[in-house]
């Protein structure tokens, strides 16, 4: 027999059951009755922890059903965005708003903008926007509010409460001096201003914790400008509500047992990937598969074996020996799950005997484990791991290959 799995371990992929996160939610509905916008959101948290799927599945709804317009996309692509990129992105990303209504040509025409065509009635597409883009004088941030203003004037009559841009992968903006190019700060001044002028334009960003530092150092106001939610892995309550609901909502013919319930939700760590993982996998090994025949010899322990091999070797992997050496003295520290500093790095390796790493060495290795995505540096100057679990995964490592 088979049925169809339920679980959805992938980026961005909708969760059967979207588990916990309503205090998020409400935090969000609070932004969103803001009289006028003071306060805009930053969503942030480590990979996998579920930021792209409660944007997607929960807070873009809620906003659409509270009568806001909801607009945006994926940052990943555009490491190297310029400030006119950045422009071009919000262009296109608005018109697809506002080529959904048609306005009277007094309306564009209010907006000191008179397109050479004739008829009464308009849409503000991405062609027409352009033309005004173009036609604005003076820096990209002039021409871009004039355009947000724009669209704001030719949506506004249809009764909607604001406009949300929302932006994934955030993080990937960054200002470049060497270039020349500041687009995180283009968009910060850019709400800012608007927003003072009482546009209900809100700006949702979301990307990983590196986020909020940066938009920090960018412009200092950004501290006052966010409301920053950071997602954590799921408590216990919600953890078995992920494993159980996609179960018996879709009426599947087999259900985990009580125990193996409980060890899912305690090999996951609470991680919702780590959760969607695991929990596929264990459907597959009874049902999913094109044989029909059950596996029952499969273990939750057999499948966070697969965790490993398939979601931490590949980063493992591409570390140096030197660079392990150092990832295991930190993930054998008491607040590695947490946080920690490059001076008790150093200490606890010359505790430990074998060669040890002086501060300013564990500083340089650390800025290099961050390029790899693997540690990041926190507002206080602390590190913490950028990867959920993986101290756990290294002390594995260490017990498997003393
Ligand atoms: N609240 C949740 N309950 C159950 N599964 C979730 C939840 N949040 C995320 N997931 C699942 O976890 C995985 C990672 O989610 P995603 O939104 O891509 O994470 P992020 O954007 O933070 O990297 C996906 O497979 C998704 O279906
Ligand atoms: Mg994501």
């Amino acid at each position: 027999m088979t049925f169809p799995n339920p679980f959805r371990p992938g980026a961005g992929h909708p969760p059967p059951y979207l588990a916990g996160r309503t205090t998020e939610i409400r935090e969000f509905e609070r932004l969103l009755a803001q009289p006028v916008i003071l306060t805009n959101l930053v969503l942030t948290g480590l990979r996998g922890v579920g930021k792209t799927v409660l944007l997607e599945s929960a807070l873009k709804p809620l906003a659409r059903q509270r009568g806001w317009l909801w607009t945006g996309n994926e940052l990943s692509e555009t490491i190297n965005i310029s400030e006119e990129k950045l422009a071009q992105r919000l262009i296109t990303d608005l018109s697809v708003l506002t080529s959904q209504f048609e306005v009277d040509r007094q309306v564009i025409e209010g907006i000191g903008f008179h397109p050479q065509r004739q008829e009464r009635s308009i849409t503000f597409d991405h062609a027409l926007m352009e033309t005004l883009y173009k036609s604005t004088p003076g820096l990209v941030s002039d021409k871009i509010k004039a355009v947000l203003e724009a669209t704001w004037e030719v949506v506004r009559h249809s009764g909607v409460k604001g406009i949300v841009l929302a932006y994934d992968e955030a993080q990937n903006l960054a200002d470049r001096s060497e270039k020349d190019q500041y687009p995180l700060s283009l968009l910060l001044d850019m709400f800012q201003s608007i927003q003072r002028k009482g546009l209900p334009i809100m700006l949702v960003l979301t990307g990983l914790p590196t986020l909020f530092p940066k938009l920090v150092e960018a412009r200092t106001f950004a501290e006052r400008m966010f409301k920053v939610i950071t997602l954590h892995k799921l408590d216990q309550d919600d953890r078995r509500a992920a494993i159980q609901r996609p179960i018996s909502d879709n009426k599947c013919p087999v259900s985990f047992t009580v125990p193996a319930v409980d060890e899912i939700a305690y090999r996951s760590g609470g991680y919702p990937y780590f959760i969607q993982f695991i929990c596929y996998e264990m459907f597959e090994a009874y049902l999913g598969h094109g044989d029909g025949v059950p596996n029952p010899g499969i273990t939750v322990a057999h499948i966070a074996r697969k965790l490993d091999s398939d979601f931490f070797s590949g980063r493992w992997n591409k570390v140096t020996d030197r660079q392990r050496e150092l990832l295991s003295i930190i993930a054998s520290l008491d607040d590695a799950d947490d946080e920690f500093t490059v001076q008790e790095i150093s200490e606890v390796s010359k505790r430990i005997g074998g060669k040890p790493f002086s501060p300013s060495h564990v500083n340089q290795m650390l800025g290099a484990l961050s390029e790899q995505g693997l540690i990041f540096k926190n507002r206080h100057g602390k590190y913490s791991f950028a990867v959920p679990m993986l101290a756990d995964f290294i002390r594995r490592q260490a017990t498997d290959n003393p």
